[in-house]
Order: structure tokens, then sequence, then C-alpha cells
């Protein structure tokens, strides 16, 4: 009752503002009327929640219309299309003809104007969905990668223009390939406008942040905080002296963290979010989406109100932008990860612990926690779907849940110090390079860089120059691959992985970067191997195919469409199984994750008569399963059975 009084109260001012706009074009404005009246209760709601007992809500409530209005008119009309047409497939994202990929852009063609002569190449790849790393203007130093963001609506000028990735968005639009953009929303970079207003003492934009004047509510915060970069600096909280106070920084001391808690800064955030969906942005990656909001005695991650926030983003974008949709950054406890992936908040997410998990079955050759994990934790709502992939710009972390381990008779702690000790090539025998990341001395902590191929162990097969172990590092590497492309969700492909890049270990002469380990796998594109990618006797060639092919075969089944995937026990202890349904299509998908040939018993699998005919997707053949299925040393089948 009080959001529709609200409502019409605001609405008819906004009408009389806009008169003339509006009566250009009286359709769409019902169509924005019908959206806002659809969206408003949960809107108002979650407001209410957040800010309602701020004497001047109804002064917030009507600046959120009055942005809304003015974001829709200035939206463009293609853009206004793509809503239309969007609004008849809403659920375009879980099809499983959507194949992603990322790259940053400076890394990958220096110019953003450069960008679009790749083109070709992501069709040739497969990709639609394509996220650019944070392209934005930057404190010049260290800028963590892009997430220090100085202006949201100025692109780094070393790298381009806002006008330039309008016309990037619209170019990969037509050739039917979705932009996707951060929108780093936790902190902005101490030269942010705002964040210079609140050095030069201005308390409106003090409020935008967390500053203190002493230790003393500091020290009571600090209490409960993880750190998160710990060999970089100790604790959250970072001393301004120009302003001379203390300033909440999550992250790097670069990094401010906004303050929510103020409806001005969800205001003014939220402008910035609907000024770049009208450059033609997507999907949102929802960055560090744990953080935003602070509780004293708590952790300050997780918190309901970081939820409700989302939710009212969410809200927003639906009125103005409805094509536009949310991907979550959370890689926190696995039941935390689930709760941002809602229609209302994030249709999409990031996969952490399927990605954890790939490679400590790698490590272990046993797939116990791995089955037990996904069995138990992968279920999501309807409408929305997972990102699977098998690494990022950012480190990994082994974020599954302590009580799994338990469950599947493993010890967590000692897990985690076997799986850092062989992801850093110090375990005898382990063929992963990878390079440790933010040791925490206090508790043992550690994250782990490296790229696919150097965690997969090709760079240590190349430098033994052992054909034999080449040839495993590829193969561990085309099961990963083939997993993330099976499982359910959207396969995020690293590019330089679908060549088979190596670490990269330049970033130690670069000062700005030498501190950051994330930096040996965020290599430069080296163009002059394309010639690689053309003879068919290189790696590069093998591993190009093996991606080309693997994303034209997932885009030919349709049991690969949604988010469900339903565990299998393969009664094999290395061998990891679950099926794929839609409507009459049903693919059984085994994976061996030891080196060993697998034999699995055909009436083993509960959907396999013995007798029937099998055929095996992956590889285009057809088996007779009168007793067994072999898998070869790290091999995967996609079976699908015909009676
Ligand atoms: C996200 C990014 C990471 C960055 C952090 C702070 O987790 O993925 O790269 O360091 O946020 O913005
Ligand atoms: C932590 C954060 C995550 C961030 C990462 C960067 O894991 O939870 O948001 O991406 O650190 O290293």
């Amino acid at each position: 009752m009080q959001a529709r009084k609200s409502l019409d109260r605001i609405l008819p001012a906004m009408e009389a503002k806009f008169e003339v706009a509006l009566a250009r074009q009286p359709e769409q404005w019902n169509g924005f009327k019908q959206r806002l009246e659809r969206a408003w209760p949960r809107l108002f709601r979650d407001l209410h929640a957040l800010y309602g007992w701020q004497y001047d809500f109804f002064y917030t409530l009507e600046q959120l219309v009055l942005l809304a209005m003015r974001a829709w008119l200035d939206r463009s009309a293609e853009l206004r299309d793509l809503d239309t047409e969007r609004a008849a497939t809403p659920h375009w994202f879980l099809s499983e003809q959507v194949c992603g990929a990322v790259l940053y852009v400076d890394l990958f063609s220096e110019k953003l104007a450069r960008l679009s002569d790749h083109i070709a190449y992501f069709k040739t790849l497969g990709i639609n969905y394509l996220h650019l790393m944070p392209l934005f203007a930057v404190p010049k130093a260290d800028n963590d990668g892009g997430y220090a963001v100085s202006d949201y609506r100025a692109i780094n000028p070393d790298v381009g223009t806002m006008e330039e990735l309008a016309a990037l968005s619209a170019a990969l639009r037509r050739e039917g390939i979705s932009l996707v953009l951060d929108f780093v929303f936790n902190h902005t970079a101490d030269e942010h406008y705002w964040a210079r207003k609140a050095k030069a003492g201005d308390s409106e934009y003090m409020n935008y942040y967390w500053t203190f004047p002493d230790r003393t509510l500091p020290d009571q915060f600090q209490r409960h905080l993880r750190d998160i970069f710990p060999t970089v600096r100790r604790g959250s909280f970072t001393w301004c002296e120009e302003m001379g106070r203390w300033v909440w920084t999550t992250f790097n001391s670069f990094q401010w963290d906004l303050n929510y808690a103020n409806p001005e800064v969800f205001r003014a955030m939220a402008e910035e979010m609907l000024f770049l969906a009208n450059k033609g942005v997507e999907v949102f990656r929802l960055d560090a989406v744990a953080f935003i909001w602070k509780r004293m005695g708590t952790d300050c991650e997780n918190q309901p109100e970081a939820h409700t926030l989302i939710s009212a983003f969410n809200a927003l974008v639906q009125i103005v932008a409805p094509s536009v949709i949310f991907k979550s950054e959370a890689i926190v406890h696995p039941d935390e990860v689930v709760e941002y992936i809602h229609p209302h908040q994030c249709q999409l997410s990031y996969n952490p612990l399927l990605m954890a998990l790939l490679w400590e079955a790698l490590a272990t050759r046993e797939v116990k926690l791995l089955a037990y994990a996904m069995r138990h934790r992968s279920r999501i709502p309807e409408g929305c779907t997972w990102v699977n992939y098998l690494r990022c710009h950012d480190d990994i972390g082994w974020t599954f849940a302590d009580e799994d381990a338990r469950a599947v008779g493993i010890d967590p702690g000692g897990h985690r110090h076997f799986l850092n000790t062989f992801y850093t090539g110090r375990f005898p025998g382990a063929f992963a390079r990878g390079v440790p990341f933010q040791f925490n001395p206090d508790n043992g902590d550690l994250r782990v860089s490296g790229t696919l191929s150097s965690l997969a162990g090709l760079e240590d097969a190349l430098e033994k120059g052992d054909p034999e172990w080449i040839e495993l590092a590829v193969r561990r590497i085309n099961l990963l691959r083939s997993i993330i492309a099976s499982a359910g969700g959207i396969p995020l492909l690293y590019l330089g992985d679908e060549w088979g890049m190596l670490n990269d270990y330049t970033f130690l002469t670069d000062p700005a970067k030498a501190g950051d380990s994330r930096w040996v796998h965020r290599c430069k594109r080296r163009w002059e191997a394309r010639k690689d990618l053309e003879d068919s006797d290189t790696l590069e060639w093998r591993f190009f195919h093996e991606m080309v092919k693997l994303f034209k075969l997932r885009k030919s089944i349709p049991a690969f469409r949604n988010g469900g995937l339903e565990v299998i026990d393969t009664g094999n202890p290395h061998v990891f199984g679950y099926t794929r349904t839609q409507d009459s299509q049903k693919v059984v998908v085994v994976c061996n994750f030891s080196e060993y040939d697998q034999a699995l018993d055909a009436g083993w699998l509960p959907t396999l008569g013995a007798g029937s005919t099998v055929s095996d997707l992956l590889h285009g053949e057809q088996l007779k399963t009168a007793h067994t299925v072999v898998l070869e040393g790290y091999r995967a089948r996609w079976l699908e059975i015909s009676r």
C-alpha cells in the first residue's frame, strides 16, 4: 500500500517534468510504466529495508525514479529493441549455444579500437559472450588490474575512449556477441572524484566512504575481518593523511570501500551502472559482492543487506534496461555463493566450487570430494545458471566446505595444505607449476596463481622434454575443458588458454606488478604465435582445434542447456560422472581423473542396459556396451544412449 501510494505521488510529477519527451513516444512510455509498476513493490521493499528509517526516504525514492527515467530516455533505439527481443527470450543465457570468453583489452589487442578486428577469431572459437576485464580510468601505478576505478564514465586513455566502447558493443551485438563488463561497486580508487572531494574535507563525500577519526571503531571491526591481500598489507583500514582519518579498504589501500548505508551512494552507483548499460553492456559482473555491507561484530561478508542491495540494483535494471543481467563474483563458502543466485539478484554466478574441486580431483586422482560437493551444493533457482571456468584472472582458493571434506574422510585443513603444496610444485611428483599467492602466516592460508596449462603440467613436461609427460598434460587440459563445456552453465574460456599459454614470469620485473603473482597468468597475447595455430604439428594447433571442436559439439547437444547436473555414482573412485537431461535427450558424462585406463561396468551405468547402443558424442564413436566401457587415462566420454 505504502509502495503504491509513493509511486502515485511520484509519477504524475515525472510525467509533467518530461511531458514533451514522453509525448513523442506514448507506447514506449507505457512499456516503461508497466515495468516500473511491476518492479516497484520490490524496489520499494528493498529500499525501505535499507533506508526506510531516514527522514528523507521519500526524497530517495523520488531521486531514483528521476534517475530511472533519465537513463531510460537516454537509452538508444537499438538497445530498446534488444530489450524487446529479450523480453521474448528472457532465458537466452541458459542455452547450450552460449559460450564465453574473457580478456584484457590492453594485453589482447592493446587498443579498444582494434578489438573489433578480432571478431572473426571469436566467432571461429564459437564465442558469443565476451567479458572485457575492467578498462576504466585508473590510477597510473598499481590499480589492481583495473579494479581500482577512478571514473566509471571514462575509459583508460591508454586503451581507448567511451565512444569506442559503445561502437565495439554495437559491432559485437551485430555479430551476436554479448558484451560483459565489470560493475566494480564495492569500492572506488582513492583517485575517484568522490574520494578526492572527501580528502579535501567535503563531508558529503566523506559520507560516501567509511571513514573514522581514530582507531576506536576500526579496531572493533577489525577483530572479525579477514585479510584479503595479507602479503601486501595487514588490516582493512588505511590512514589517509590528507583527510586525517582512517578509511575502510578491504582490498588494497588505494581501493576505498563505498558506504551503502548512505542512500546517496546507492543512487550514485546506480547512475554509473545505468550509464554503462546504455553503452551496450548486456551482462554486469558484480565484483566482490560479498563485501558491500558492513555490520559490527561480523566478518562483514555476505550480510543480508548485500542481497537486498543487489536486488534493488536488479529491480532498477529491469525497469530501465531489462535485457541486462548480472553475474555474481562471490568467492566464499559454497552455501553463501548460491545465495546470490536468483532471478532477482544475479542470474549468473561464477562456479568457484566446481573450479577448485576439478583441480582437487586432478591432484588426488580421486573424485569423492568433487562428487559429494556437486551432489549437495550445486542446486540453484530456476532461470539462473553457472558460469563454469577453469581459471580466471584471479588466484585459485580452496573454497570447498569443510563439512564436505569431513563427510568423505578428508581433513580439510591438511588437504588445503596438500593442495597448495601440490599446485606450487613442491609436492614430490607434482606436475603443477603454480605460484603462491597471499600467504598468511597467521593462519597458513594460501592461494595459487598460474595458467591452465602450467597448472595442468604442460610447463613441467615441456621442460622435461618428455613426450609422454606432454601427452598427459594435454589430456588433463582437454579433460577439464570437456567438463566445463558439458557441466551445466556457460563455459568461460580465459583467452590464451585456447592455445595453451604458459605462465609468464616477466611481471616480476615490473614494480607495480611484482607483488601480485596473479600477473603470472595475465599474459600478453603473443600474436606471433598465431602462425602456430595454422601448423598442425604444434601443440598450439591441437589445443586450439580441440577448443573449437568442443564448443561446436556442445552447441549441438540440447541436453547441455540449463544448469542442472545430476551426479552419478560410477562405482570407480577415479571416475566422475553426471547426467545431463533435456526433454528426451539424456547424456551421461564420465571423466577419468587418473592417468590409467579405467573400466566401467556397463551394468553399473544406471541408464545403460547391457547390449544397448551408446554413442560417445565427444569422440564420435559408437560403443557396444555388452559389458564394459573403457576410459583411457584422463579421458572423458559423453555417452548418449539409444535403444
Ligand atoms: C575481485 C576481482 C579481483 C580484485 C578484487 C577487488 O575479486 O576479481 O581481481 O582484486 O575484486 O576489486
Ligand atoms: C578473495 C575474495 C574475492 C577476490 C579474491 C582476489 O577471494 O573473496 O572476491 O576475487 O580474493 O584474490
